[in-house]
């Protein structure tokens, strides 16, 4: 395999994977990105598709379109990595629900994901289980109205925030909401499914526990939850049907940005 010198340093040096990243069967791998930090001019913008420019034209503010242009690149240089496919020639389809995956790949190469958004934070969640789901939300974003809340929290939920100080309130409701968000992507139904079927205890710990959920999606012993900070003033929470799951969390920056194309061109074989 031939690199150039000063990328073969660099890959070296930052200690990047020259091959695949594996996943263990129970492995989440999370990554993290501040979209505005990353390079506006890299390979991996040759790497979108011409649907995916179409789709940042829906956007009506110049900051949002980069910042989904910028996602997308962080999604496919991720991906390239487990899946060994270069990052212009993943391909993706999306469920009726919206839900996307990958297409064409082969059980070895493929891998489950999932992604979110919010302000300039990008989250790409991989792992083997295809039920996988992650929300990430700044706390900012979120207003605790009693209405929103009888929509999205059981009975006894709503019981849970409010028994909370006027202060800390807003934040335990966006615990519930990130756990559930994450719940209903790793399902793959989104809001279509009703947030307030699920029920969640034990919101204070990083591992909350499911303790409802609709019979075809259980049992809810099977599912598992990890609450975590992605950045500060950020909440977030990953949500995965398996029987045990380890979480790693790392963060993509603008170097692998910059590398993503150049170490999968001479690093990736499919
Ligand atoms: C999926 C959903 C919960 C995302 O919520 P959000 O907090 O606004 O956005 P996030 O940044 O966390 O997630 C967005 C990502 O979720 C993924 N996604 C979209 N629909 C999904 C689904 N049904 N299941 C899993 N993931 C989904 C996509 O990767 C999307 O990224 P993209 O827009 O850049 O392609 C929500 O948009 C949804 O339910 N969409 C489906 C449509 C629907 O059912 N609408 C009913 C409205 S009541």
């Amino acid at each position: 395999m031939w690199l150039p010198s000063t990328v073969a340093a660099e890959l070296h040096n930052r200690n990047l994977p020259l091959n695949r990243i594996r996943l263990q069967d129970d492995s989440i791998h999370v990554w993290l990105a501040h979209t505005d930090r990353l390079p506006s001019e890299s390979r991996l913008a040759s790497a979108l598709t011409a649907s995916e420019y179409a789709r940042a034209e829906n956007f009506r503010f110049p900051h949002d379109r980069t910042r989904f242009l910028r996602r997308r690149e962080f999604l496919r240089g991720v991906l390239a990595r487990y899946t060994g496919v270069v990052p212009d020639r993943l391909r993706f389809d999306c469920s009726e629900y919206g839900r996307p995956f990958l297409l064409g790949l082969d059980a070895v190469e493929s891998v489950s994901f999932s992604t979110s958004h919010s302000d300039g934070l990008a989250a790409v969640c991989v792992g083997r289980s295809p039920l996988v789901g992650i929300d990430i939300e700044k706390e900012v974003d979120t207003v605790c109205l009693a209405d929103e809340a009888s929509m999205v929290l059981t009975p006894a939920e709503i019981a849970a925030v409010e028994q909370q100080a006027d202060a800390v309130r807003p934040g335990v409701f966006l615990r519930f909401w990130t756990c559930k968000e994450a719940i209903v992507k790793a399902i793959g139904r989104g809001l279509s499914l009703p947030l307030d079927e699920i029920e969640i205890v034990d919101i204070e710990s990083d591992c909350p526990r499911v303790c409802r959920i609709a019979e075809e999606y259980g049992p809810s012993s099977q599912w598992r939850l990890r609450r975590f900070t992605p950045a500060p003033g950020y909440a977030g929470a990953i949500a995965v049907k398996a029987e045990s799951m380890e979480i790693e969390f790392r963060t993509w920056s603008p170097e692998d940005h910059v590398l993503a194309c150049v170490s999968s061109d001479n690093c990736y074989s499919h």
